[in-house]
């Protein structure tokens, strides 16, 4: 884990190791048209990668691939070893791999607890559905207070957390998530992404899609940009945060959000 990351989110005491995602020369698309162009990307277990880059460059398509939502059209994804392209999406999730979406997964007229409970459909048991209930509690303590409300009244940074915490009640192996961060106040970010580093610490894998590059890059552990369909840089964390591709394109002060 790096300083700058042990320093802001609390030290880590396991050791990341092993590759958990690979993805290789990944084309896909909609329709006719090809987003991604080949893109290669890995991540190792118990890490938090990063996956930066402009609008509309193919972030949320490589989530979307991953998690079976859309077609793979060439090249694979393996996760824990298997090759997981074009799986049906429950499989995937089946196998520990989980996408939070922003909110589009969330039932508004439906309790904090009873969509929680949605995102442990896959579980055999009561007790562990009980029990997985009490985890996502206890990262937010925030979600157990208003365990009974309706989704709909959730705050924003309620429901991010709602998103997140539905994900882990399947108990998966890694989350994705895409732009925790969006449309939310800098305080609630950071208690947002100091409970992603705990869920790391835990032992859970996360591969975080951001437009908030300097937060991303404190949180994270390694990088990847992608643009125009092609990842085209990646470092170490703190190494990406003096890359002068990254800073001229991210962290010059001109893009939102950094
Ligand atoms: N459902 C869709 N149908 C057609 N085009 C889409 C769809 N979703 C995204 N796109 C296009 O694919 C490109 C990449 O989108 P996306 O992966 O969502 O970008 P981002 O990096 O912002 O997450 C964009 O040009 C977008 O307009
Ligand atoms: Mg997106």
């Amino acid at each position: 884990m790096s300083m700058t990351n042990s320093y802001i989110f609390g030290k880590s005491e396991k050791k990341i190791g092993g590759r958990l995602l690979k993805i290789d020369q990944l084309i896909s698309g909609y329709g006719s048209v090809q987003i991604l162009n080949g893109a290669n990307m890995k991540v190792e277990k118990q890490s938090i990668v990063a996956l930066l880059g402009g609008n509309g460059t193919g972030k949320s398509t490589i989530l979307r691939a991953a998690s079976g939502l859309i077609r793979s059209w060439k090249g694979t994804i393996e996760f824990n070893g298997e090759q997981i392209q074009n799986l049906p999406a429950h499989e995937i999730v089946g196998k520990g791999l989980v996408q939070v979406t922003q909110g589009k997964d969330v039932f508004p007229a439906m309790s904090v607890t009873e969509n929680l409970k949605l995102g442990g459909f896959i579980l055999k048991s009561k007790q562990q559905l009980s029990d997985n209930l009490e985890k996502v509690y206890n990262y937010f303590p925030r979600l157990n207070e208003r365990k009974d409300q309706l989704a709909a009244t959730l705050s924003g940074g309620e429901l991010q957390m709602l998103c997140i915490g539905r994900g882990l009640m399947s108990n998966p192996k890694m989350i994705m998530l895409d732009e925790p961060s969006a449309a939310l106040a800098p305080q609630i970010v950071l208690d947002i992404f100091k409970n992603i580093n705990r869920i790391r610490q835990d032992g859970l894998t996360v591969l975080v899609v951001e437009q908030n590059v300097r937060m991303a890059l404190l949180l994270a552990d390694y990088g990847y940009v992608i643009k125009d369909g092609v990842i085209n840089v990646e470092g170490d964390s703190k190494k990406l945060m003096y890359d002068e591709s990254v800073k001229e394109s991210y962290l010059g002060g001109t893009k939102a959000n950094v």
